[in-house]
C-alpha cells in the first residue's frame, strides 16, 4: 500500500478518494479538507474570534486542532450533561486537551449550575434523552457564544453525522430541519454564525487523525444514545458505503449543490416573529423559551446573576431565529 501522493509507504487507505496516504500526506489531506469546508462555504474569516463546543470525542478535538494548525483563534467550551460516568470522563478528555495545549476551555456544568442532568430532566420533560440533550445543548452553546462574544460556533460534525441526519429527514420529508440542515447557519440577532468545518471528513478519518496526532479521545460513545435512529441511519449508510464507496459524500453534498434550496422558505415561513425569553432573555418564540421550561420541570434553576454562568437578563429584546 504507497501514499497516493509520495509513493511512501501509506498508513490508511481512503476508499472514498480511491487512495491512500501516508501519515503526512493523510494529516495534510484532513487540513486541506477543512480548509476547502471553509472557503466553500465561506464559514470562517482570518479574525474571527471563534468557540468551538468539544465533547471530549475524536471529532471537536480533532476540529480544534485543525482550526489552531490553520491559524484560527479558537477557545473551547465543554458542557457537562450529568451522564454517570460518561461525562466525567469526557471531561477529563477535553480537559487534558486544552491544558497541555495551554489553552482557554469553559465548562458549564448542568448539575451543577443548573440543578438538573440529561436523565432526570429527559424523564421529567417526558421527552428521550437526546431531545432533552440536545435542546440544552443548542440553548448553551448559543449562549456561551453570546456572553464570550464569539463571532463563530463551531461543531464536530462531519460527513457521516450530517449525511446521517439528511437520511432521517428525507425519509420523513421535514422541511423545517431540510432547509436549517446547512454546514454553516449565519448569524441571526441573538444567535451565533454556526459552522461545521468537518463535513468532508468521515469519523474514521477523524479517529485516524487523532490517533496520528497523539490525541487521546473519549472512545465510548453516548450510554443514552444506545440504539436511537440516528445510530440507525449511520449504519444504514455505512452498509451502502461499503458496496459503494463515495455514496455517503454524494448523497450529502448533492443535496446541498441541487435540493437544499427548495426547503428554504419552509424555514422563512415558520420562523414567524419572535422575542425574548422573560428569563433568560434568549431569543423565543413564547414567553418562556423551551430550555427554561425543561429547566423547570426538572426542578432545576437558572443560575444567579454575577456567578460563573451569567444571565442574560435585562438585554434588550432579540428577534430572529437560527
Ligand atoms: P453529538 O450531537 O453528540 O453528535 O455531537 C455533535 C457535536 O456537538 C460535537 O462534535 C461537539 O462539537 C458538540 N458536543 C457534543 N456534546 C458536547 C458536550 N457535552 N459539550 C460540548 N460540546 C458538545
Ligand atoms: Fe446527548 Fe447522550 S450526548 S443524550
Ligand atoms: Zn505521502
Ligand atoms: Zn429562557
Amino acid at each position: 500500500m504507497k501514499c497516493r501522493v509520495c509513493r511512501g509507504p501509506a498508513v490508511i487507505d481512503v476508499r472514498r478518494h480511491n487512495a491512500n496516504f501516508c501519515e503526512e500526506h493523510f494529516l495534510r489531506l484532513c487540513r486541506n479538507q477543512v480548509e476547502r469546508a471553509i472557503e466553500q462555504h465561506r464559514m470562517l474569516s482570518s479574525g474571527d474570534r471563534v468557540l468551538v463546543a468539544v465533547s471530549g470525542g475524536k471529532d471537536s478535538l480533532a476540529v480544534w486542532d485543525i482550526l489552531l494548525e490553520l491559524g484560527y483563534q479558537v477557545d473551547g467550551l465543554y458542557l457537562g450533561l450529568g451522564i454517570d460516568g460518561y461525562s466525567g470522563r469526557s471531561e477529563a478528555y477535553a480537559r487534558a486537551f486544552a491544558k497541555d495545549r495551554g489553552l482557554s476551555l469553559e465548562v458549564v456544568d448542568l448539575p451543577a449550575d443548573y440543578g438538573y442532568d440529561i436523565p432526570n430532566g429527559a424523564r421529567a420533560a417526558r421527552r428521550v434523552p437526546c431531545s432533552a440533550c440536545g435542546l440544552s445543548k443548542r440553548h448553551l452553546f448559543d449562549e456561551a457564544a453570546r456572553r464570550g462574544n464569539y463571532d463563530a460556533l463551531v461543531t464536530g460534525h462531519n460527513l457521516d453525522d450530517e449525511a446521517a441526519v439528511l437520511l432521517g429527514n428525507v425519509l420523513r420529508w421535514q422541511g423545517e430541519y431540510l432547509g436549517r440542515q446547512q454546514p454553516v447557519l449565519p448569524a441571526g440577532e441573538g444567535f451565533p454564525r454556526k459552522v461545521k468545518p468537518l463535513v468532508r471528513l468521515g469519523e474514521r478519518e477523524t479517529a485516524a487523525y487523532c490517533v496520528l496526532r497523539g490525541i487521546e479521545y473519549v472512545v465510548e460513545e453516548c450510554p443514552m444514545a444506545e440504539g436511537n435512529r440516528h445510530l440507525g441511519y449511520k449504519e444504514a449508510l455505512n452498509a451502502i458505503e461499503e458496496r459503494s464507496p463515495g455514496t455517503k459524500h454524494d448523497f450529502y453534498f448533492g443535496f446541498l449543490d441541487r435540493a437544499a434550496d427548495r426547503f428554504v422558505p419552509v424555514v422563512a415561513e415558520e420562523r414567524g416573529a419572535v422575542g425574548s425569553c422573560v428569563r433568560c432573555g434568549a431569543p423565543a418564540n413564547a414567553e418562556i423559551c423551551a430550555f427554561c421550561r425543561l429547566v423547570e420541570r426538572a426542578g432545576g434553576r437558572a443560575p444567579e446573576a454575577g456567578t460563573d454562568v451569567p444571565l442574560l437578563l435585562g438585554r434588550p429584546p432579540t428577534g430572529g431565529v437560527s
